[in-house]
């Protein structure tokens, strides 16, 4: 089978990694890809966002399946365009996608169905946005900007003065763009987060191993929210919060999608929050999460293929999922600057050879003259696996230590 992945970072490298691994993969094939990927599929000098030069390509290459990685082009519709011309696509649906690209309908969706989250109320303009926040006698608060703001549309207010300038700057100011149009006031909880993924093929679920993400960009979670910089799988919850999650989250979501005919073949993703009142979602993403699923396929003994192809034809019942037993550690190695303003550029030595059970994937880099480059913010992750957590931090940190660009930071706590 051909298959056909979209997008270009660390995420789908590790999935092109994964599927290459599959007997039942014909070519693989990326766009755009990277340089690494390349390594692995073929990248065509084809756009993501040209949908015509997308389904161009499959027919040319004979592509019997379309992965989407990232959510930009499921919320331009990628998935209905290529299905409606008959091409088999993992990915939701532009209506699914909103699950992610609004918080607003995320919300509404979870009250709707019953999923447990945090209260909230929906903030139209900056005028109704300013009464609210005057009555809001409750700190912190949380603002959240509706649109999709590459995970820094979230900002906690200790003040109604932070909860103000966060309206400015997402409402008047616009630093999200039209992302900001409208705010989600979010009641704050609190608790330990962990990241819970199924596939889905509209009628049916298959849980993923948890993980968990390391948000900040700072050793102890201090410091700005990014897109994460490092993750460790499987993650053990008490069976009590596994049982909400599956019967709570996943399969109220389930029944939700379909009452709704959100038309979702893909893969959710769930952040949750264990709180005192048990599991809440945070927010859906409609798409693998990134590092997470650099730390999931090195864990999963199944082949991937055949399950993404069972999600896209709706034959996902009764599938199983099988483990290699192991941990895997990943960690992010990012750019000085980032994620404000990484600085790019930089030579990176030490990127070869390394040790069995150690991948490196790439999220931000080019190749120039047979040597990489840093490209990014985030620009490659580490992973490791190993019998346990300890072993497999042990192995990502000795391979870090070998990998060095100018300006180079990582966590040194991830897994801890
Ligand atoms: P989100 O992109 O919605 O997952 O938010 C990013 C991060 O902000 C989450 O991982 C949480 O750490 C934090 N956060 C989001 N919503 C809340 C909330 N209601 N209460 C406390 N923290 C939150
Ligand atoms: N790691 C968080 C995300 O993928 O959104």
């Amino acid at each position: 089978m051909n298959v056909l992945l979209i997008g270009s970072g660390g995420r789908e490298h590790a999935l092109a990694w994964k599927l290459k691994q599959s007997p039942l993969l014909g070519r693989l094939h990326c766009i755009p890809g990277s340089a690494a990927i390349a390594g692995l599929a073929a990248c065509p000098p084809v756009r993501q966002e040209d949908h015509d030069g997308i389904y161009g390509y499959c027919l040319a290459e004979n592509v019997a399946l379309v992965v989407i990685g990232p959510e930009a082009p499921l919320a331009k519709g990628l998935t209905d365009f290529l299905t409606g011309k008959g091409i088999k696509v993992f990915g939701p649906s532009q209506r699914g996608a909103m699950l992610e690209a609004s918080k607003q309908f995320a919300k509404e969706f979870m009250e709707r169905n019953e999923i447990p989250t945090a209260g909230f109320s929906v903030l139209y303009s900056a005028p109704f946005a300013r009464e609210k926040i005057a009555e809001n006698k409750k700190y912190p608060v949380v603002l959240k900007a509706d649109g999709l703001a590459a995970g820094k549309g979230v900002r906690i207010c200790q003040s109604e003065a932070e909860a103000l300038a966060a309206v400015e700057d997402f409402m008047e100011r616009r630093i999200f763009g039209a992302a900001g149009s409208k705010v989600v006031m979010e009641e704050f909880i609190t608790g330990r987060e962990a990241s819970v993924m199924a596939l889905v093929d509209g009628e049916s679920a298959l849980l993923l191993p948890v993980s968990r993400d390391h948000k900040r960009l700072l050793e102890g979670d201090k410091g700005p929210n990014t897109g994460g910089m490092g993750a460790v799988c499987p993650v053990e919850l008490p069976e009590e919060d596994m049982e909400i999650i599956r019967t709570e989250v996943i399969q109220r979501f389930l029944d939700g999608v379909k009452k709704e005919r959100l038309g979702f073949r893909g893969v959710i993703y769930a952040g949750l929050m264990f709180t005192p009142e048990g599991p809440k979602v945070l927010e859906f993403n409609v798409r693998f999460g990134d590092p997470e699923t650099q730390a999931i396929m090195p864990v999963l003994q199944s082949d991937l293929l055949p399950l993404l192809s069972a999600c896209a034809d709706g034959r996902l019942a009764g599938k199983a999922l099988e483990l290699t037993g192991e941990t895997c550690v990943t960690v992010v190695a990012a750019s000085a600057g980032y994620p404000e303003a990484p600085e790019t550029g930089r030579a990176i030595t030490g990127l070869y050879d390394q040790a069995a059970g150690v991948q490196v994937f790439h999220a931000g880099t080019v190749k120039k003259d047979d040597a990489y480059l840093t490209a990014g913010g985030r620009v490659f992750a580490v992973t490791a696996c190993g019998e346990n957590v300890e072993a497999a931090r042990g192995k990502a940190y000795a391979a870090l230590a070998g990998i060095k660009f100018e300006g180079m930071q990582y966590r040194k706590d991830i897994g801890l």
